[in-house]
């Protein structure tokens, strides 16, 4: 998330496509607040020309936006919307593809509202997403599993369950690079600077198997480019 996009972001236009028909976020993210139904706009997005965009699910941003408002209110949900200026306010439809800039510019609200630290304001949503996400496939984080064979099981998990949801999402790999009793070295890849995000989803999937841990990161590189290296430490040995 430390790459700010936003200055180069200006060179050509690509139509942008987000899907059916959206939910507003206010009504997702708000029951019982009166939220409204606001269609989505269709202003292209504009990128340069010789940068990919890189894309997010709509389900991230609504996952985002009732992450904050538990935390910080419904008014902060509004308040970061404006902020971000963003091209459709809030309108996000779950399957729908958007510009992964659109959550760097709310990441970067609710840092500068909240004044806490981006790494903090993403390892928190990290955990949200799993708490969330985890209901999806109890039976692959069942609590008689080892913290370690769910994670080591991350990439198949997202290219096969995950893909049946969302064909087109641009997910993130984790390698295991090394194991022992009590240490797993994952290495992340990803288009888009997670790994607070993915330290707070691994800490969300510690807390709910009973196997607390503590995290590390560190930089690392290989033949295919930069990526980061996750240390998964368990603070009680494998039972
Ligand atoms: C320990 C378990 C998991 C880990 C460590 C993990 C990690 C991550 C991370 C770090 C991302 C952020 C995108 C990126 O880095 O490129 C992500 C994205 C995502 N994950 Fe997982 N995840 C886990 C479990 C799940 C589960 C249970 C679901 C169930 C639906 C899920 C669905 C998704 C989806 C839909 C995305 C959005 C991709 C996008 O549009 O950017 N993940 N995951």
């Amino acid at each position: 998330m430390a790459t700010r996009m936003g200055p180069l972001l200006l060179l050509t236009c690509l139509s942008y496509r987000a899907g059916p028909p959206a939910v507003h976020v206010k009504a997702a993210a708000a029951p019982g607040r009166g939220g409204t139904l606001t269609p989505a706009s269709r202003r292209p997005v504009i990128l340069h020309p010789f940068r990919r965009m890189v894309a997010m699910k709509g389900r991230v941003f609504t996952e985002f936006f009732a992450h904050v408002e538990a935390c910080h209110g419904a008014d902060m949900v509004d308040d970061i919307i404006e902020a971000a200026r963003l091209p459709h306010h809030g309108a996000y439809t779950s399957t729908g593809s958007y510009p992964f800039q659109e959550m760097v510019s709310l990441v970067t609200a609710l840092t500068e509202a909240t004044g806490q630290p981006l790494p903090v304001v993403l390892e928190a949503f990290g955990t949200h997403c799993f708490e969330s996400w985890v209901g999806y496939a109890p039976q692959y984080f069942a609590t008689s599993r080892s913290l370690f064979d769910v994670l080591e099981g991350i990439d198949q998990f997202h290219e096969t369950e995950v893909r049946k949801l969302y064909p087109d999402a641009e997910l993130p790999s984790f390698v295991p690079e090394r194991r022992d009793g009590r240490t797993l070295v994952l290495g992340y890849r990803s288009c888009k600077p997670l790994a607070p995000l993915a330290l707070g989803v691994i800490r969300g999937a510690a807390a709910h198997l009973s196997q607390p841990v503590a995290l590390r990161c560190e930089p690392a590189e290989d033949a295919r480019g930069p990526y980061t290296r996750i240390h998964v430490e368990l603070l009680r040995p494998a039972g």
